[in-house]
């Protein structure tokens, strides 16, 4: 199964990602999360990207291609993958769809993980991470101890791009330049909404039932 999670920053869609992973077996590939894995490494690619995701601004189309390119080239994604964070633009959404052709793969489900501005910044705002991976927030998923990951008792930190103006700038540039993509896969037939403003359990309930269909 061949999917995407779309959605505005702050949707969830990390945290679906992660059961959407363990339930159905399938690489989970965070554009996101690998700039930032390149940037704590101080990587040529970490170097480039760091102003742009810490100011909210896309990173240039050209740098992600070839990092999906590569990432989906590999063995674990054979059977299927899970995008999440990656189209956010046309060009990028066009380039996907030359690598999956070169490579006789198809999409199957494009998950539009939909939730409205308030409530994001509510999750943006109240989100904590640990460098384990492991993500929370403060009221909605807290830790079992304030500031102290569950997984491996790591100090949580805030995102960079948790602060507040990055999110108002998040939020724009989702607007211009990713929301046309529910359009564009509208139009493919593959558009599939889910209600993102449901809690985490039931979400999953209603992506589960979406992805059964594609197993
Ligand atoms: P990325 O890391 O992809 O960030 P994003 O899209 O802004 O999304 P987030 O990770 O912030 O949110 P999420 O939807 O994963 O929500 P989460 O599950 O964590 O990208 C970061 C930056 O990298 C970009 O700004 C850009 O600079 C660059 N970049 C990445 N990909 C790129 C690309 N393709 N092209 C160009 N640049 C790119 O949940 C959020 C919070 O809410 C958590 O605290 C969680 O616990 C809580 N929560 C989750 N679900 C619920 C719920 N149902 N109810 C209550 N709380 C919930
Ligand atoms: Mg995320």
């Amino acid at each position: 199964m061949n999917i995407i999670l779309l959605g505005p920053p702050g949707a969830g869609k990390g945290t679906q990602a992660k059961k959407i992973s363990e339930h159905f077996s399938l690489p989970h590939i965070s554009t996101g999360d690998i700039l930032r894995e390149n940037i704590s490494n101080n990587t040529s690619l970490g170097l480039k990207a760091k102003s742009y995701m810490s100011r909210g601004e896309l990173v240039p189309d050209e740098l992600l291609i070839t990092i999906v390119k590569d990432r989906l080239s590999r063995k674990d994604c054979s059977e299927g993958f899970m995008l999440d964070g990656y189209p956010r633009t046309i060009p990028q959404a066009d380039a996907l769809q030359m690598i999956l052709t070169e490579s006789g793969k198809k999409l199957d489900a494009v998950l539009n993980i939909s939730v409205g501005d308030e409530e994001l910044v509510k999750r943006l705002s109240g989100r904590r991470m640990c460098k384990c991976g492991a993500s929370y927030h403060v009221s909605f998923n807290p830790p079992k101890k304030d500031g102290i990951c569950d997984v491996c008792k790591g100090e949580l930190y805030q995102r960079d791009d948790d602060k507040a103006e990055a999110v108002r700038n998040r939020l724009d540039v989702y607007k211009k330049q990713t929301q046309p993509l529910i359009d564009y896969y509208d139009k493919k037939g593959v558009l599939r909404t889910i209600d993102g403003e449901n809690d985490i359990p039931r979400i999953f309930e209603d992506i589960k039932e979406v992805l059964e269909q594609y197993e």
